[in-house]
């Protein structure tokens, strides 16, 4: 979700009433899987690297992040949202990991939607704590013979499929480190939209252009054809 900053200063707002209209959206988008029958939405909100915006931002950030999982959390338990919260949360403060355990906990059991938002979160990191989580269960085994599949269980995203489409807003083309490993196979789409104006009919056109995509998972176009 990228570009809230310019959608504020384009309308000489400061950075945050930007955060606050993105929140916004990201009700609108939620709302817009949902009745889309989409099964898994996975917002990149904070990355590792974003703690070194200025300290305001950061900590204005962590406020709003606060203020929905207080407020929005029974709205999406009404919705039958099952809510995730992935990344290191080892520097976030007690209230913040009581609010994500709460959140978390009240909505496990709902079979709609599963929104994973991504906070201090980076692709990397996922892999190497799934590599060190691995080898601190299985000490047996050794890192020379491990396989993709006995990393999976470890990552992250371990409960859900590997995505589609990958969305990135407000004009840069590049991954930032999100999901690394989950992104292999995924379709990329890149628009110039801020993220505060992306709104259900901007969802429309990505998920437009993923279905114009052919998907050969390194297979040919003549193999795809005749179903072999
Ligand atoms: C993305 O918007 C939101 C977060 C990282 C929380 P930005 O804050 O990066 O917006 P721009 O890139 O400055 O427009
Ligand atoms: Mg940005």
């Amino acid at each position: 979700m990228d570009g809230n900053g310019r959608w504020a200063r384009k309308r000489f707002l400061p950075r945050v009433a930007g955060h606050k209209r993105g929140v916004d959206m990201v009700k609108e988008i939620i709302k817009a899987c949902d009745e889309r029958k989409i099964g898994y939405l996975t917002l990149f909100a904070f990355s590792s690297e974003n703690w070194r915006r200025p300290k305001d931002e950061v900590s204005l950030l962590m406020e709003l992040f606060c203020f929905v999982l207080e407020h929005e959390i029974h709205l999406l338990h009404s919705r039958n949202v099952r809510l995730k919260i992935i990344g290191d949360l080892q520097p976030f403060d007690d209230k913040l990991r009581h609010l994500i355990r709460h959140a978390e906990a009240l909505t496990q059991a709902n079979t709609g939607l599963t929104v994973s938002i991504a906070v201090n979160y980076g692709g990397r990191w996922d892999i190497l704590q799934a590599i060190s989580h691995f080898m601190r269960a299985h000490p047996e085994r050794s890192v020379a013979d491990l396989t993709e599949q006995d990393l999976a269980p470890y990552l992250s995203l371990h409960y859900a499929p590997e995505p589609d489409l990958f969305i990135r807003t407000g004009g840069e083309q590049r991954i930032s480190n999100f999901l690394l490993w989950q992104l292999a196979y995924t379709e990329l789409y890149f628009t110039d939209t801020l993220w505060p104006e992306f709104n259900a009919t901007a969802l429309d056109d990505a998920i437009a252009s993923f279905q114009k995509r052919e998907r050969r998972y390194g297979r040919t176009s003549e193999q795809l054809a005749s179903g072999s």
